[in-house]
């Protein structure tokens, strides 16, 4: 039945979907178009949530189902599993008039059911293979769910740990955030957009929104072109090149027009400059938040979004209450309304929704792809790889099975915090909590456990970390009594492990913190820990880089485990125990404080560099210029040294290449992998060059004992910046070449560009 009206739909054809061209496509959809009377085109433009589970707006849409059945709407989210979507599917197929499939979106941000690591978190683990793997698992799983478009990646440059959604990108730097960029379209997109095991990939927000001034989340951003294309927009620019099918406008103003109705952006640099062929979306109700943005009443908006470029309106339905007047009064045209309204259109072909528009629901696929040991077992060795050994001194990790062990801390034995911030369709009930983890590697008896402290003692912080359901469960006991409880186990074990942090809604969306220190509730408990002088192993579970010198100071080791996913509990114990040698490096630098914020690797040279000697130089009285802990630092249970590195030659003509080998050693007792980088800096240029810029990496496996000689190539593409002009060149002269295992500790070499 349902074939059947698809095949009258589409007047053709039994051609299979796979040997449809872009003619093909076109044909179809002008076949359509022809029959669809302007509301039904404004229709397809209005993206809706009816509110069903976590909301992720501050609104939500009314009358969707009688909007699908008048052929008001485009596309849906916030609703999953396939009884629901074949619901909303049926109203659009069985009861609008022109039977226009709907297309349904979701945030599927690090996983849908089997939540993995907070995106930061993966980044941490500087392997795309593994990225890839994670949004393939997670377009598996949604796609079984109903779903065809994942709002994701998030690929927003952020130097700000303030700001909360710091946690849902991939840090601060532009290559390495390109290369995940590329990583997660792959995996959401796969080979073929309309396989029922794809989504639609999203990559979001165009643009810069991860610059907004003081972290503050919705804040104004403001930057110079140069920066913006040297620094900000590359990883956006990655994902279009690597076919992402949709690009979702942000909240912010760049160049002070709203990015949701600037057609410089939408337009002239995605389309015209980056060749997008795809569709735009607004986030949700910016198009209608332009107002506040003194863009003018709803029509204004709604028309200047439009005329922008902006394909989708999400909730706000400025698009459909409104276009059809600004058309009437030739603030629009047909034409901006048709362009807009093919893009969905195309969108939906692409995705095989005319051919079958129930190709996503199924339920025996849902009921068998979904939370499978083999996706919790991917989320768990994803996890392990992504968290990052900060500190480890008296050989305090990895854990000795036969001691006892005190485990403390408010994240301790918690399943309501494992999955992290924007795990819409993850349920905390299913996660591990580390307790239960570690249980795996120790007799009975040898672990005990205390809560020690609350997240935080401050019940205002807390209610607003608990809109989602409860993260912070504020004890009865007095913050003295759970110290003395845990203080009294540590005295009685042979090691202390500490497992604090952030709740997971104290990062994400609109979770913006001016202080980002360990709440004091968690800190006193690690000053009364150490007291003991048993060893202490801090485990550290954040979204964002925390202001945690003291914390370093006093830990004999610190393991940073983001919010580590559903597996949390057993991959943090697989770390813990030494199965799994850390790798991870960190994606974006920990600050002293907050006052040294942004602070990041690649920073632009000062006319008066730091000298300490020299009142006159760039530097704070009271903190290092230094990050705590730089980009792309890391430890692992072994060591590994660096031989000398060497270059193929002193100089290079612009089609030629030279090589940087420098042989790694695996010097220490495990197993492990470390994280090769390579560094440039273009000595001298038109435009002010940054110190350093990550230009390469790879990460290798080395057993113990073993060496291995890694090779990097120098090409001239890979030196070429934006200039004044905005042109993509190289300029000839001297670079240094750094290779070493984080931002700071490098060996510099230097060749010569002809
Ligand atoms: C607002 C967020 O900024 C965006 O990332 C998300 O995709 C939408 N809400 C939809 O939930």
């Amino acid at each position: 039945m349902k074939k059947c009206l698809l095949l009258i739909l589409i007047c053709s054809s039994t051609v299979s979907f796979a040997q449809y061209t872009d003619a093909k496509m076109n044909s179809f959809i002008s076949g359509l178009m022809a029959k669809m009377t302007l509301d039904e085109k404004i229709g397809q433009l209005n993206l809706v949530t009816p509110g069903w589970g976590i909301p992720t707006g501050s609104v939500v849409s009314k009358g969707v189902e009688d909007n699908i059945r008048k052929g008001n709407v485009g596309g849906l989210f916030g609703i999953y599993t396939p009884e629901r979507i074949r619901k909303a599917q049926d109203l659009a197929m069985k009861e609008s008039r022109l039977k226009i499939p709907l297309m349904f979106g979701s945030d599927v941000i690090h996983g849908h059911k089997t939540t993995f690591p907070i995106p930061l978190g993966m980044a941490s683990s500087w392997d795309m293979k593994l990225i890839e793997q994670a949004a393939r698992v997670a377009a598996t799983e949604a796609s079984a769910d109903g779903l065809n478009w994942a709002f994701s990646p998030m690929v927003d440059i952020a130097r700000d740990p303030r700001w909360g959604r710091v946690a849902e990108g991939s840090g601060e730097d532009p290559y390495l955030g390109s290369q995940i960029a590329v990583a997660m379209v792959r995996g959401y997109q796969g080979t073929d957009l309309s396989k029922d095991n794809t989504l639609l990939a999203c990559v979001k927000h165009f643009a810069l929104y991860g610059a907004s001034e003081a972290g503050r989340d919705y804040n104004t951003v403001d930057m110079s072109r140069v920066r913006m294309y040297n620094e900000y927009l590359p990883p956006y620019k990655a994902a279009v090149d690597a076919g992402v099918g949709s690009v979702m406008s942000s909240f912010n103003v760049v160049d002070g027009v709203p990015a949701t109705g600037n057609r410089w952006l939408l337009t002239d640099l995605l389309r015209r400059q980056w060749g997008f062929k795809g569709m735009v979306v607004s986030d949700y109700t910016s198009v209608n938040e332009m107002i506040n943005h003194g863009m003018g009443d709803l029509q204004a908006v709604s028309a200047l979004a439009l005329k922008a470029g902006m394909d989708m309106d999400m909730v706000g339905e400025g698009f459909l209450t409104t276009l059809k007047k600004s058309l009437q009064e030739k603030k629009v045209t047909q034409q901006e309304i048709d362009l807009a309204c093919r893009r969905i259109l195309e969108a939906k072909y692409r995705l095989g929704l005319f051919e079958d528009p129930y190709r996503y629901i199924n339920d025996e696929r849902a009921a068998k792809t979904i939370l499978t040991p083999e996706h919790r077992q991917a989320s768990r060795a994803t996890a392990a790889r992504s968290m990052v050994l900060l500190k480890n001194s008296r050989q305090a990790l990895p854990l000795q099975r036969g001691g006892a062990i005190a485990l403390v801390g408010p994240l301790a034995n918690d399943k309501n915090n494992m999955l992290g911030t924007w795990a819409v369709a993850g349920d905390p009930q299913m996660s591990v909590p580390v307790l239960e983890g570690m249980k795996q590697y120790l007799a009975t008896g040898n672990i005990r456990y205390a809560k020690g402290a609350n997240i935080t003692n401050d019940t205002n912080l807390a209610k607003k970390a608990n809109v989602f359901g409860t993260r912070v469960e504020i004890d009865p006991r007095t913050p003295d009594d759970m110290i003395s409880e845990a203080v009294t186990l540590a005295q009685s074990s042979d090691v202390v492990v500490a497992v604090v942090g952030e709740a997971s809604e104290m990062s994400g969306e609109a979770a913006s913190r001016s202080d980002i220190t360990l709440p004091d509730s968690q800190r006193k408990l690690l000053e009364a820990l150490k007291k003991t002088g048993k060893p202490l192993v801090v485990v550290l579970m954040t979204g964002r880089p925390l202001a945690i010198p003291r914390e370093l100071e006093i830990a004999d080791a610190l393991l940073l485990a983001w919010f580590a996913g559903t597996e949390a509990g057993n991959a943090i114990s697989d770390v813990l125990f030494g199965v799994v040698n850390p790798s991870g490096k960190l994606p974006m630098s920990f600050p002293y404080n907050v006052g040294q914020v942004p602070v990041y690797y690649s920073q632009q040279p000062t006319g008066r560099p730091m000298d300490p000697n020299n009142k006159f130089s760039t530097k704070y009285l009271d903190v290092p210029n230094e990050p705590l802990l730089p980009f792309g630092y890391g430890l692992s249970y072994t060591t590994f040294s660096y031989g000398k590195p060497r270059i193929s030659g002193a100089r290079m003509n612009k089609a030629g290449r030279l090589t940087v080998s420098v042989t790694v050693s695996n010097a220490g007792a495990y197993d492990g992998e470390e994280v090769v980088q390579l560094y440039l800096r273009d000595k001298v240029r038109s435009i002010s060059p940054p110190v350093k810029e990550l230009k390469g990496f790879q990460k290798v496996m080395l057993k113990k004992g073993e060496s291995r000689e890694v090779v990097f190539e120098i090409t001239e593409p890979m030196l070429r910046f934006y200039n004044s002009d905005l042109k993509f060149v190289s300029e000839p002269g001297d670079f240094d070449v750094m290779v070493g295992g984080n931002s700071k500790d490098l060996q510099q070499m230097s060749f010569t560009l002809q």
